[in-house]
């Protein structure tokens, strides 16, 4: 029984250890939304004279140095007929239309440039490319903060994204376009003429290659990424120790459930044991007065009396 116990319990620790890389996921989901709102409120504030179909660039805080947005507002009606021939790296095309539906909308986009790896760190892969993104809202109100996304869907062609000084493949890797959709999954796809993915929907885009070192470069424009590697590092420690806790976890759970079933045969044998003795000599119950007390039916040295002892 208590041995029963120990094994649910570490059953219990492999479970959680198991979850750990889950849970850190969550909570970098939630920075990227932080993130992402932050990046609208700035963006917004680009817009001093808002005119439509005009590419507006924004600033970032001081703390973001190393990010660049813009903003740009357009009729629904327009974006749906028209399109943008090309807005940065994006290029939209038309029946491109927003979920739900708006008089007009501004598309807000991103360049997380060296803070690609800090807030969208893929292990086993390094990024050619910067992440870049692209997010529609609601235009009515221009000093609107925290405000939510509109789905946007091409129901045509797909929304291209044509990548800028794309650092070179490594040789013997091939490249993938990398999406995140803002619910925080990845889908990886083929490029396009060395620097061009494709995508029917909003989220985050880079180009990217499985690393062949131990350690993924981070994308760096700028010489110095230093919080970059601290954070992605920091992420991947947790996921090893967790990996090999939960792997040493599950060890023991293995050698106890061994244990306890070996036991457990053990037991059994040393039962049937018994059982065989009882049948072949059963005690039979016999009642003295209240209590039952076994009482053999034969006794196997039959006594001799001396007298009787015949030479
Ligand atoms: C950066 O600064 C802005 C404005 O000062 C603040 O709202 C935000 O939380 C900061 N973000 C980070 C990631 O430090
Ligand atoms: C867009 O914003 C305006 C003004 O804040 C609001 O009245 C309208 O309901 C919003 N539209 C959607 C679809 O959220
Ligand atoms: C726009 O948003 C700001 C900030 O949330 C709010 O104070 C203001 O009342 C809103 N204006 C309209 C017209 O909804
Ligand atoms: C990834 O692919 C699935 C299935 O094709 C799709 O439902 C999902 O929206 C895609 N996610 C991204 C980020 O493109
Ligand atoms: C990105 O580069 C800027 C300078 O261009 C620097 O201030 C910032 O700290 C860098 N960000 C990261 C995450 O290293």
């Amino acid at each position: 029984m208590g041995l029963l116990f120990r094994s649910l319990a570490m059953l219990f620790v492999v479970i959680w250890f198991s979850r750990l890389p889950d849970l850190s996921a969550q909570s970098s989901r939630g920075q990227k939304r932080a993130l992402d709102a932050l990046l609208q409120d700035y963006a917004y504030r680009a817009f001093v004279h808002p005119k439509t179909g005009v590419t507006f660039k924004g600033m970032v805080p001081l703390n973001l140095t190393g990010i660049q947005i813009a903003a740009m507002r357009l009729r629904s009606g327009s974006l749906y007929r028209r399109g943008v021939a090309m807005y940065k790296e994006f290029e939209i095309p038309q029946d491109v239309s927003e979920n739900p539906y708006v008089e007009r909308l501004v598309l807000v986009y991103q360049n997380l440039g060296n803070w690609s790896m800090v807030y969208y760190p893929l292990p086993g892969y390094s990024y050619l490319a910067p992440v870049l993104g692209l997010l529609a809202y609601n235009a009515s109100n221009l000093s609107a903060t925290n405000l939510p996304e509109l789905d946007i869907r091409a129901s045509g062609d797909p929304i291209k994204i044509k990548f800028q000084d794309v650092k070179p493949t490594p040789a013997g890797t091939v490249a993938k376009c990398v999406s995140f959709d803002l619910d925080g999954s990845v889908n990886f796809s083929n490029v396009a003429s060395g620097n061009i993915c494709s995508t029917i929907q909003q989220g985050h885009f880079s180009i990217a290659v499985e690393s062949i070192a131990p350690s993924p470069a981070p994308f760096s424009p700028s010489p110095t990424p230093a919080g970059a590697g601290k954070k992605n590092n920091n992420s991947k420690v947790w996921i090893i120790v967790g990996s090999v806790l939960g792997g040493l976890a599950l060890l023991a759970l293995l050698f106890f459930l061994v244990l306890w079933a070996y036991k457990y045969r053990e037991k059994k044998s040393l039962q049937q044991m018994e059982k065989a003795a009882d049948v072949g000599e059963a005690l039979h119950m016999t009642s003295v007065g209240d209590t039952k007390a076994p009482a053999a039916t034969f006794t196997r040295t039959q006594p001799t009396i001396e007298s009787e002892y015949v030479p």
